[in-house]
């Protein structure tokens, strides 16, 4: 078709993936989700929009699109006999923990849809996933702070349903500002896709062997956790909140940085691909002042980060380096002030990378040439040499 990019057999084989999903170019800080660039997805569209755009190659129709998302809806509720799930966590259970643990159990509630093969299977199985999410994350949310558990509330969009899942209490009723759920889902349209990303990777590298959705999902959540990817987000407010608690002072720590103290990263800075600021971070950050403003919320973290990324920008080490703001930088501020805790941040990003995780495996596995991931190794261990009976060791 005219403007779709056609590859030589020779680029192909060299290619680790071959994927018509998200475009990056990390000289010129681009990203684009099957053409459309991230700005305008995150100005003019919708998180269920861009779902459906990732999974099906097409911005939806009208029809098209109240047909995704009554589906949505009517998937949203969890088993009665999940909700025994949250409670047998520690109350100080990590989310991603319980997000990643309920994610596997889905395939055991619904072995209905684990065919890899079968497209209705695979198309409800991506649907609930994406009603479910929500809902498995307000829960482990809820039940870390001991308040009762509310049901979806299907007259809701789709994020404030999530927010009154996770704000919401059965005294009162659930009031929140259009403008703030708008903010919330251009954040999830922001983390929708990455193309092969470590969490994205993980999904295809399960699913290639012809593991279910769910538990596919299930590891992608387990590699998004770790600090140097989208548990970066809760490393970030962590490292902002240690700026404060010890002065404020952002240049000494940018020093400590420079000097490579143990452990010492200025997370929520560089990318395996972007040698130029994340695209994704420019509209958060934006996003932050509004969010902030709108709340009538002033956090000195936000100074704080401002502050660094200003030093950073002007600072050789981090020039030299192609270290710029990664979009982990500045969600962690939108978050706090939206009132989640921290550790539940990656959560966040979790459900925001859903649907790309999903679109991802789906292309993975409707590619006939897909063989089971087994990557090769460089063998650096001893020649052959033979046993040594104990007495003689
Ligand atoms: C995400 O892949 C994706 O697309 C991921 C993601 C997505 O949407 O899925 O974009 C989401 O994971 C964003 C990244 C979030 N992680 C962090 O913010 C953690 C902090 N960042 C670093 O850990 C690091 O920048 C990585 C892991 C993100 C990328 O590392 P690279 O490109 O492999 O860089 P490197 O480790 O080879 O380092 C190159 C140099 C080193 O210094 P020298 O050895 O040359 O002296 O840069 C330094 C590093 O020490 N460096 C940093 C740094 N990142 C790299 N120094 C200080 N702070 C940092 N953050």
């Amino acid at each position: 078709q005219t403007g779709y990019v056609t590859l030589d057999p020779g680029f192909v084989n060299t290619a680790s993936t071959v994927s018509a999903i998200t475009y990056i170019d990390g000289d010129a800080g681009i990203l684009r989700y099957r053409g459309y660039p991230i700005e305008e997805l995150a100005d003019k569209s919708s998180f269920l929009e861009v779902a459906y755009l990732l999974i099906y190659g097409e911005l939806p129709t009208a029809a098209q699109l109240a047909d995704f998302t009554e589906k949505i809806k009517n998937h949203t509720m969890l088993h009665e006999d999940f909700k025994n799930f949250f409670a047998g966590f520690p109350r100080d259970a990590h989310p991603m923990a319980v997000l990643a643990s309920a994610v596997s159990a889905l395939s055991t509630f619904y072995q209905d849809s684990l065919d890899p093969f079968d497209p209705e299977q695979v198309d409800i199985s991506s649907i609930r996933l994406i009603s479910k999410l929500p809902t498995i994350a307000a829960y482990a949310y809820k039940t870390s702070i001991g308040q009762p558990l509310l049901y979806p509330d299907n007259s809701l969009g789709y994020v404030e349903n999530f927010l009154r899942m996770s704000f919401g209490v059965p005294t009162t009723p659930y009031e929140v500002d259009p403008e703030i759920v708008k903010v919330l889902d251009m954040l999830f349209v922001l983390h929708a896709d990455h193309e092969q990303n470590c969490s994205t990777s993980t999904v295809r590298l399960v699913g290639s062997s012809h593991a279910n959705l769910f538990s596919s999902i299930s590891a992608g959540v387990n590699a998004l956790w770790g600090p140097l990817h989208g548990g970066a987000n809760q490393a970030v407010l962590e490292m902002l909140e240690r700026i404060h608690a010890e002065g404020g002072d952002v240049d000494a720590f940018v020093e400590r940085v420079k000097n490579k103290e143990p452990g010492l990263k200025l997370m929520g800075f560089g990318h395996r691909v972007y040698r130029n600021y994340d695209p994704r971070a420019a509209v958060v950050k934006k996003a932050t002042t509004k969010v902030l403003d709108r709340l009538g919320k002033a956090d000195p973290l936000l100074d704080i980060a401002m502050r660094l990324e200003e030093v950073a920008l002007a600072d050789d080490y981090f020039v030299e380096r192609k270290l710029y703001p990664n979009v982990d930088f500045y969600t962690g501020v939108i978050y706090k002030a939206l009132g989640f805790p921290t550790n539940a941040f990656t959560v966040l990003f979790a459900l925001g990378r859903l649907p790309g995780w999903i679109a991802q495996w789906r292309e993975m596995m409707s590619d006939p040439t897909t063989k089971i991931g087994r990557p090769r190794q460089v063998y650096t261990g001893p020649t052959e040499r033979h046993y040594v009976p104990i007495e003689e060791r």
